[in-house]
């Protein structure tokens, strides 16, 4: 398979994915456990494993969107986010639980978390389906993480290349 003219090989089939989005939904279940939970999705990436994942969840789940981009500053040692698209639910007293595609450098997530915590919600916990550790900038790890993969790039099950690729059921890396 290709896209944009570039091999696809792949890393992680379907049926992986499947048995860890239940793995990681029963550790959330157990944390959770007679709790309401605000699930939200940071979009656009982590828009399959969040249906999935929402799916898994026992107990009464609320859900909501948002979209952010990272923001270097001029000394590029801060990372800031941009809001592309706000929630819309108030997520004081609540407990949140932010699901994202994929964690590398830290910053986006990390600036993400300390944004949301001046809302004062409940809980705020952070869900990655996959982790490239090696590309870590800051102290930061996800409270739930899928899998560590290598530092390569990948696409599939909503990660895109050039908004490529998204609806791939299996994640492959582009070689
Ligand atoms: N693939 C797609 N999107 C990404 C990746 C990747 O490897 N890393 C960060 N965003
Ligand atoms: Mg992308």
């Amino acid at each position: 398979m290709q896209i944009r003219g570039r091999n696809l090989e792949l890393l992680i089939p379907e049926a992986q994915i499947k048995e860890k989005v239940k793995e990681i939904a029963e550790k959330i279940n157990q944390d959770f456990e007679g709790e309401e939970i605000l699930a939200v999705c940071i979009l656009k990436g982590a828009f399959i494993f969040f249906s999935d994942l929402v799916r898994e969840l026992k107990g009464k789940v609320y859900i909501d969107f948002m979209q952010v981009s990272s923001y270097k500053t001029e000394m590029e040692s801060f990372g800031e986010v941009i809001f592309i698209k706000e929630m819309s639910e108030d997520i004081k007293d609540r407990n949140v639980l932010l699901i994202d595609d994929i964690i590398d450098t830290g910053r986006t997530l990390k600036a993400l978390v300390e944004a949301l915590s001046l809302r004062n919600p409940r809980k705020l916990k952070t869900a990655v389906l996959l982790d490239k550790k090696e590309r870590r900038e800051v102290d930061y790890e996800a409270d739930y993480t899928g899998f560590v993969i290598p530092d390569k790039f990948v696409v599939g099950y909503g990660l895109d290349w050039a908004e490529e690729g998204r609806t791939l059921k299996d994640i492959y890396m582009v070689v």
